[in-house]
């Protein structure tokens, strides 16, 4: 981690406040005065601001049921953040692990755990992702198979990733995927001509979203690890 961030997650200073500290030579990497604030330290490093040793903040996992009409920023945009719908301190330090469109519904894993969210998001962990998706027209075993076996989107040079589709009905179906794609699950299904009406994402990996709409809540120790590796 660069050393402004451990100072900025071991104590309440702002940004500007913590690289003023380490400007002026108030922060010292095992006895060492650094003032790169871009200084690389590690676990086992002792780390003081005023000779005072310091530690970080635990890192914190939550899932948030995301409603429409939110998006997945840290910032208000078009429509407001979804994390304006979680109350808790140090919020600026939280980000969104993979995201959803703003009329998306579900499962939003947060953190601030840089390491942990890029476990679930690099390509060749294979996360799984289980959507359920509402459909404007029937949907064909034809357009089941292409999709499972992989298809080609507009623009793209490589076909998606094998795919598994559930029949739920006619017009709904559960669709786990391991890879993230801009807009993938509603182009996929454009790419077999059918229109992606509703979109909820239930599952990623082992965590299941089970809190109600806006609500969120801390993940637990084996929701946290199943994504360490
Ligand atoms: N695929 C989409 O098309 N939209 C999402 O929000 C997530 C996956």
């Amino acid at each position: 981690m660069r050393l402004d961030k451990f100072v900025l997650r071991s104590t309440s200073m702002n940004k500007d406040e913590v690289l003023q500290s380490i400007e002026n030579g108030l922060v010292q990497v095992n006895l060492q005065i650094i003032t790169d604030n871009k200084h690389q330290v590690h676990e086992n490093n002792v780390i003081q601001l005023n000779g005072k040793t310091l530690f970080p903040r635990p890192f914190r996992y939550l899932l948030l049921n995301k409603t429409a009409n939110k998006i997945c920023s840290n910032v208000d945009g078009h429509y407001p953040s979804l994390l304006n719908d979680i109350d808790i301190e140090n919020i600026d330090e939280l980000h969104i692990v993979g995201r959803l469109d703003a009329d998306t519904t579900g499962l939003v894993l947060i953190t601030d755990d840089g390491r942990w969210s890029f476990n679930i998001t690099r390509p060749d962990m294979q996360c799984a992702k289980v959507y359920r998706v509402n459909l404007a027209k029937p949907i064909s075993v034809e357009s089941i198979s292409l999709l499972e076996k992989g298809i080609m989107l507009d623009g793209e040079t490589k076909p998606t990733l094998p795919a598994i589709v559930t029949f739920i009905s006619a017009t709904e179906v559960l669709l786990s995927l391991t890879e993230g794609r801009y807009h993938q699950v509603k182009r996929m299904f454009f790419a077999v001509g059918n229109k992606v009406t509703k979109l909820h994402r239930e599952q990623i990996g082992h965590i299941k979203l089970n809190t109600t709409a806006d609500q969120w809540r801390f993940l637990s120790d084996d929701e946290v690890n199943s994504f360490n590796d």
